[in-house]
């Protein structure tokens, strides 16, 4: 069974790649999913809010210099042994790029474009293979258009296509107005790849405590329909590779996005569910399906239920749904 895949130009061995998580935040976690046979691993983000407090750490340490030398002396050493998050993320990087004999890419989390693209090149220089862009934007205030949003994310990708050589994907969120557009112009622009969809924490309501908490759970396979339905529509119209994540549970899940057209398949949820073991799963349940249909590799099954080219792709949208609810034919839709 040939399960090789090229992802931005990368050859990986499988398809599977562990996407951000804690499974990540060692480099024995990383060498554990490496060990259950994914294709690569994503190393969890490092946030542009770290290296802003880094920054911020050094400029300290700068005026500690010019008012007082000696005491910028003492200073630096407590500094340095601080939890320095940027420094030991790429101390990281570099241990799981050594340890492991497929691509480790790295995750840089950002909202603007900054002097933070520095740690991109830092990170190309620590190993990474590529590197992940996790444009981790809400437009909080309701004055935001919709438009400098989406500007946001073609200015981060420009700034660090600008910083390094290797490969660079852009994870984005699934609220954008118009996915296929921003798709596009992010094409144009040079990624490397697309990585559908990120998930946000959105917060919940405790109606006990009457307080508001952080919640990011764990996707369920109903999560994979958003992304492959937009995989599926952009398959052929941009020249980047296409990275599906959300909502893959079971081999069949991967075979669905890989249908629909992606080049690579990540998994997060089912991975921290079941433990990294549970790559090694996933790939064997591909592998028995791919049998079972007699596909012999998986570039002959990559993009067979994409939307067909030359379709007029609203209509065909439209003309899916509708076929669906005819199908469906419960009472419940014929009030719409
Ligand atoms: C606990 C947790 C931590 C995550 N951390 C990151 C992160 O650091 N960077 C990132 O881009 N995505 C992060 N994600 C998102 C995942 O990488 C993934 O895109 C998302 O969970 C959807 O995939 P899944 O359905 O397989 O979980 C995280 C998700 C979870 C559940």
């Amino acid at each position: 069974m040939d399960l090789a895949t090229s992802y931005m130009g990368l050859t990986l061995r499988n398809p599977l790649v562990a996407s951000p998580s804690p499974l990540s935040h060692t480099v024995d976690g990383v060498r554990r999913l490496a060990d259950a046979g994914v294709g690569a691993v994503v190393l969890h983000s490092l946030f542009e809010e770290q290296l802003r407090e880094e920054a911020e750490r050094a400029t300290r340490l700068a005026e500690a210099g010019t008012e007082s030398f000696a005491e910028s002396l003492s200073y630096f050493p407590t500094a340095a042994e601080e939890d320095a998050g940027p420094r030991r993320h790429l101390s990281l990087l570099e241990r799981a790029a050594a340890a492991i004999d497929v691509p480790v890419i790295a995750s840089l989390n950002c909202v603007a474009p900054g002097s933070w693209t520095d740690y991109a090149r830092a990170m190309q220089d620590h190993g990474a293979a590529a590197i992940e862009l996790n444009v981790y934007y809400l437009p909080g205030d309701p004055r935001i258009p919709g438009r400098e949003v989406e500007q946001r994310h073609v200015d981060v990708l420009a700034a660090v296509k600008d910083a390094v050589s290797v490969p660079v994907a852009i994870k984005l969120g699934p609220h954008l107005s118009s996915t296929g557009e921003v798709a596009l112009r992010l094409d144009a622009a040079g990624a490397d790849g697309l990585v559908l969809f990120n998930r946000f924490m959105q917060p919940d309501i405790d109606t006990e405590t009457l307080t508001v908490q952080p919640a990011l759970g764990l996707s369920s396979p109903l999560d994979g329909l958003a992304p492959r339905t937009w995989i599926a529509l952009l398959r052929g119209h941009v020249r980047a590779s296409l990275a599906g994540t959300g909502g893959v549970e079971d081999g069949n899940d991967l075979a669905k996005y890989l249908l629909a057209g992606a080049d690579v398949v990540m998994s997060t949820s089912a991975l921290l569910r079941h433990g990294p073991g549970h790559a090694a799963t996933l790939i064997e349940e591909l592998e028995a399906w791919m049998s079972r249909k007699g596909f012999g590799a998986v570039a002959d099954v990559r993009g067979l239920l994409a939307v067909p080219h030359g379709t007029d792709q609203a209509a065909y949208e439209r003309a899916t749904y509708v076929s669906v609810l005819r199908a469906a034919n419960v009472g419940a839709y014929s009030a719409w």
